[in-house]
């Protein structure tokens, strides 16, 4: 079983607390700053619990995806923002690693929060590199995460290092994203309806086949759709602006048919388009019929590039409709997320998923490595299952 933090000793102890605050950031004159800060908020319970508990802060998260040390991907304006929201001093080290952060941890007091450099400065982060993780747990006496958009990554930081030290556990974050994606994988009610757009099938190809042996219905939109159109024998024509989908694309849709078929799910494709960057009025009829029916509903990846208001008008239907639906209704993905922002209807959703690949990969049903490596000296019960 998976420990919340609430079970650890963490008064007065140095504690290695893993985020993601991989989080956008917008340029300008000024500098960088954080352009949404929902990852941000979303950790501060936990952090704030370490600081009433007494525990000596020690935060740690990746920003991007940098070769080497790259100043725009810098926790810095994360760092600034955070110590705005918690009215107190965040001080960000000018690495994770070596010497002089040894030093600082060493001298850290009591409620004190450090916020380390971006871990992806250093390549071995990512190859879970053996020294860079016994580096970084060396830092601290209890591992803690509440980084669950960053749990399906086996790297130093979310597996190497909770697999040196023995006191571990996860955040409020992580317990709360379990308990509502459990409950999807577990026991969804139904109608349970699944809205999948995007791009790339082959991105979404176990999530989707999962989402078969679970959901009654799956709108699938979005680029996505292409390849599923060209694999029915509908007579399917591509419009000519439209991204071709590969050939292997085309088969893993046709595939995904058959299962669908088999499983007796009901697939529903657009039925109509604006200028194939959207879902056309008559799809989304179709698709707002299937929602307000749901007693479930899960959406990843908008059905249109809703970006540009010309071709939002899909993904802000699916969002309200969403909203009005009178089941349990979670999203996940940051670019599904943001598309229900701007339609205004986050505040009526069950949970907002911080993961976007972590979500879809935790539905696969299969566990996730930052959580499984959390579980591994107790017997497993169930992916992700807590005490
Ligand atoms: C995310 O934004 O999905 C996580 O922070 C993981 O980032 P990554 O895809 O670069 O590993």
């Amino acid at each position: 079983m998976i420990k919340s933090v609430e079970e650890l000793q963490v008064s007065g102890k140095r504690v290695f607390t893993r985020v993601d605050f991989n989080v956008p950031l917008k340029h300008d004159a000024d500098g960088a700053k954080v352009a949404d800060d929902t990852r941000i908020r979303e950790a501060l319970p936990t952090i704030k619990y370490l600081m009433e508990k007494g525990a000596k802060v020690i935060l740690a998260s990746h920003m991007g995806r940098p070769d080497g040390r790259d100043p725009k991907l810098s926790l810095e304006p994360v760092a600034t923002h955070l110590s705005g929201l918690l009215g107190a001093e965040v001080l960000l080290t000018d690495d994770c690693v070596g010497d002089g952060i040894e030093m600082i941890v060493k001298y850290l007091k009591a409620s004190q929060v450090i916020l380390l450099e971006n871990l992806r400065y250093h390549k071995e982060e990512e190859e879970n590199d053996s020294a860079f993780a016994h580096a970084l747990a060396g830092l601290a006496e209890v591992y803690v995460t509440d980084a669950f958009g960053t749990a399906h990554r086996k790297h130093a930081s979310t597996y190497g290092v909770p697999s040196i030290m023995p006191v571990r556990g996860c955040g409020f974050l992580i317990k709360k994203e379990l308990r509502f994606l459990n409950k999807l994988l577990e026991s969804p009610e139904h109608p349970y309806v699944a809205v999948l757009g995007g791009s790339k099938v082959s991105d979404k190809i176990k999530t989707i086949e999962n989402l078969f042996m679970r959901a009654d219905t799956m709108l699938i939109a979005g680029a996505m759709a292409h390849a599923f159109n060209l694999a029915s024998d509908s007579g399917f024509k591509l419009p000519a602006n439209a991204k071709k989908p590969k050939p292997d694309e085309v088969e893993y849709a046709k595939i995904l048919i058959g299962k669908a078929r088999a499983k007796d799910v009901k697939l529903l494709l657009p039925a109509d388009d604006v200028d194939s960057f959207d879902i056309g009025p008559r799809t989304i009829e179709l698709f707002r019929a299937e929602l307000r029916k749901a007693r479930t509903v899960f959406w990843n990846g908008p059905v249109g590039m809703f970006e540009k208001p010309e071709y939002a008008k899909g993904s802000m239907a699916v969002a309200a409709a969403m909203a009005e639906s009178p089941g349990l209704k979670v999203v996940g993905g940051g670019e599904t997320v943001a598309a229900v922002n701007m339609a205004g209807v986050a505040a009526r959703l069950d949970h907002i998923s911080t993961g976007g690949g972590a979500t879809l990969e935790f539905l696969e049903g299969n566990g996730l490595p930052g959580l499984d490596i959390l579980d591994t000296f107790t017997k497993k019960t169930q992916p992700g299952a807590l005490t």
